[in-house]
């Protein structure tokens, strides 16, 4: 099996964990400087990240992972500090929406003071293309944090923008203090607020549409309302490539495995020593395929980053879901819950 390890990294994971209490291979140890409700439910976290850190693209986010209850929780969050902070300070700035019944964000608000957290590097492609052409940018609840990294962390403006921020009144719209005062001494930059709960979706979106004379439109916010305001610029004229959006959370976008269809393969799971025949759906991961025969095998993320579904494969071969790299056909250790499968596999949950 070790022969046929790829990377060695899951096969000692344990040994290291043992060794190294918390170290998460692709992540790094970020310390909690300060917590600040920014609204009801907007909580900023102030967090210190290592050196070993190598920095991002204003527009960018993290994948933040903590323990709890000696489970690996993942979430990601646009970084909404300027680059500046981080590179005077070390530091980055997260602002999260807090979802009372969710599973992760509710324990954000207890964590307590130094806790250490995990993150990822900073990922994705929504980023401020050319500021020297006038843009406009479109922001909606927490899609502000991306936005307001890319406007704070400017430092030479050359050309006019405006930032439509639509939230459901001053009292809910995150970061707004610091987005006003950007407002104020910076000539080239305005900030239009608009309240959902007394101004109608379509008399906004006609503003908007009425104020195309940008050469950038870049927007942020929930899936629908992105759609919506997508559809209202092209619709406008607006070529489709001027528009950009956040793609949020975390890439499961490798190359489509040209053979892959919605066919099913054999395969076995073998849970304490029990080989059990299974279909294995080849869209799905195997930790999907796992749990649809009632199995349990452990996780914690679901997203490739905590490391806590590894488990061994006895023989056949898995893509991964992220890159579209082929595994060979060998025992490795594989994360079911970014692997599906290629051939006939044989894993031990
Ligand atoms: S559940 Fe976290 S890596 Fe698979």
């Amino acid at each position: 099996m070790l022969a046929n390890q790829p990377s060695l990294t899951l096969y000692f994971l344990p040994l290291i964990q043992r060794l190294w209490p918390g170290f998460l291979p692709g992540l790094y140890r970020a310390r909690l400087v300060s917590q600040q409700w920014q609204t009801t439910d907007m909580l900023l976290l102030t967090v210190k990240v290592s050196e070993r850190w190598t920095g991002f693209v204003p527009g960018q986010h993290i994948v933040l992972t903590i323990k709890n209850n000696g489970r690996y929780l993942s979430r990601p969050f646009s970084i909404c500090s300027s680059l500046k902070l981080w590179q005077s300070q070390q530091q980055i700035q997260l602002c999260c929406k807090v979802n009372a019944m969710g599973e992760v964000t509710p324990l954000l608000a207890q964590l307590a003071n130094a806790s250490m957290l995990n993150i990822s590097l900073a990922q994705g492609d929504f980023h401020w293309q050319q500021p020297d052409l006038p843009a406009m940018f479109i922001a909606a609840g927490s899609g502000i944090t991306p936005v307001a990294a890319m406007l704070l962390s400017q430092r030479h403006w050359l050309a006019p923008v405006t930032l439509h921020y639509r939230c459901r009144g001053a009292e809910n719209a995150a970061l707004l203090t610091a987005l006003q005062q950007l407002a104020t001494r910076q000539p080239l930059f305005q900030l239009q607020l608009s309240d959902s709960r007394v101004e109608p979706a379509a008399a906004w979106q006609q503003q908007l549409i009425a104020d195309i004379s940008h050469q950038q439109f870049y927007l942020c916010g929930p899936a629908a309302f992105m759609q919506q305001q997508r559809n209202a610029l092209v619709n406008a004229g607006i070529n489709s490539t001027a528009i950009r959006q956040e793609q949020f959370g975390v890439a499961m976008s490798g190359p489509a495995d040209p053979e892959a269809d919605a066919s099913t393969l054999s395969g076995h799971f073998i849970r304490a020593g029990t080989r059990i025949a299974v279909s294995l759906n080849r869209q799905q991961s195997l930790l999907q395929n796992a749990e649809q025969y009632g199995l349990t095998p452990r996780f914690g993320c679901r997203v490739g980053v905590c490391f806590q579904c590894v488990c061994d494969k006895v023989s056949g071969q898995v893509r991964d879901i992220r890159s579209g790299d082929l595994s060979g056909h060998g025992a490795e250790q594989i994360q079911l819950c970014v692997s599906q499968p290629v051939t006939e596999l044989v894993i031990k949950l």
